[in-house]
């Protein structure tokens, strides 16, 4: 038996999915205002792009986005170690290899989910990986790919690769069809099926065990929690983010007060001022707000006066503190129209 990780304890218990086009840098810069304790990740970021690209455009981030975990897609031990020791030099606490991304893009690359079919290629992955770097080495993964399905399929990928050194398994809780069903229709299409996931979480008590797929609200993530050590959010992160504006209460019992929408909106206008400028798109950064309000009173003012105000290239970050004014404005009508029509 190999012995104990020392990261084993540094499992946090809730996470957002690495989301190709979504989770940038902007949008971690926006979930790190709300919540201080979540762990991130970044976009799925090819081993070859980090050794060879430019690093900079790739991996910068701000210091108040604070710890994430870096997620790299490859198949290839020496430049996936290579690219995992970069990432660490550029200040990423956690280093996580995709093995369920099911595009076809990636699929020629040989990497992401049809990584499941060759678990002893991802546990040399792991293994160079965990040699080059000291912070945890984690592997995100579904349950299984086309025929290969069951339970035993994944229990067995499971081991290899934690005989390897994997500090956690998070599991997309569905299988992927590599042909036939696009990305889209693999994040929907296979039925979930979180028993699995609990059954792994049993069976391998030692071992650090997430889980993700079809979790939108934090009351799921923590009914998750009396099964599994972590849980993990994608799409409805983005849509609406406010949702991890309680998080480091509800799930970390922290005693810090949740920001509120407002003091949100100013702090991003502080953010986006830092890269505005002539050649600047300002929706790189807004598009992650557009659903700030969503649900409640002033949602569509603000969607509308944010849309419209930050188009273009070299739009001001005043039109941020200008759609604040029309949502308010819009909100103190809605209340003046209620009162009227109870009294
Ligand atoms: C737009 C988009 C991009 C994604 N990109 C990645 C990625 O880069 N790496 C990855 O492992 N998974 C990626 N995923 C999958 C998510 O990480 C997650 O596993 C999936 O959405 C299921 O979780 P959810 O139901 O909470 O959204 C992506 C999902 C979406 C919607």
């Amino acid at each position: 038996m190999r012995p104990e990780s020392p990261h084993r304890g540094t499992t946090r218990a809730l996470s957002v999915a690495p989301m190709i086009d979504r989770t940038d840098r902007h949008f971690r810069f926006l979930m790190r205002r709300l919540t201080q304790h979540t762990l991130l990740y970044t976009e799925m970021v090819n081993m070859n792009a980090i050794v060879r690209g430019d690093r900079g455009h790739i991996l910068d981030f701000d210091p108040e986005e604070g710890a994430n975990a870096l997620q790299i897609g490859g198949d290839a031990p020496t430049m996936l170690a290579e690219a995992a020791k970069i990432g660490v030099g550029w200040g990423y606490t956690e280093i996580n290899l995709n093995v369920g991304c099911p595009s076809n893009r990636v699929q020629a690359g040989c990497f992401g989910a049809v990584l499941m079919r060759r678990p002893e290629q991802v546990a040399r992955c792991v293994e160079a990986m965990r040699a080059a770097v000291t912070v945890p080495v984690t592997v995100k993964h579904r349950i299984g790919v086309d025929e290969l399905d069951h339970y035993d399929h994944m229990r067995h990928f499971v081991d290899v690769v934690l005989a390897a050194g994997a500090d956690r398994f998070t599991v997309h809780a569905r299988k992927a069809w590599l042909n036939g069903l696009s990305p889209k229709e693999n994040r929907n299409v296979p039925p979930l099926r979180y028993d699995d996931v609990y059954r792994l979480k049993r069976e391998l008590p030692h071992v650090a065990i997430e889980i993700n797929g079809g979790i939108k609200t934090l009351d799921q993530a923590a009914k998750q929690l009396e099964q599994v050590d972590a849980v993990m959010i994608g799409r409805a992160a983005v849509d609406p983010p406010m949702v991890f504006a309680q998080a480091d209460q509800r799930i970390f019992g922290a005693e810090r007060t949740p920001i509120t929408r407002v003091e949100l909106v100013h702090q991003m206008v502080d953010y986006a001022a830092r890269f505005a400028g002539p050649t600047f798109k300002l929706t790189h950064i807004t598009r992650d707000m557009l659903t700030l309000y969503a649900g409640i009173s002033g949602a569509r003012a603000w969607k509308r006066a944010l849309a419209e105000g930050t188009s273009g290239v070299g739009a001001s970050p005043q039109a941020i503190l200008n759609a604040l004014h029309a949502t308010e404005q819009a909100q103190e009508q809605q209340l003046a129209a209620q009162q009227t029509y109870t009294r």
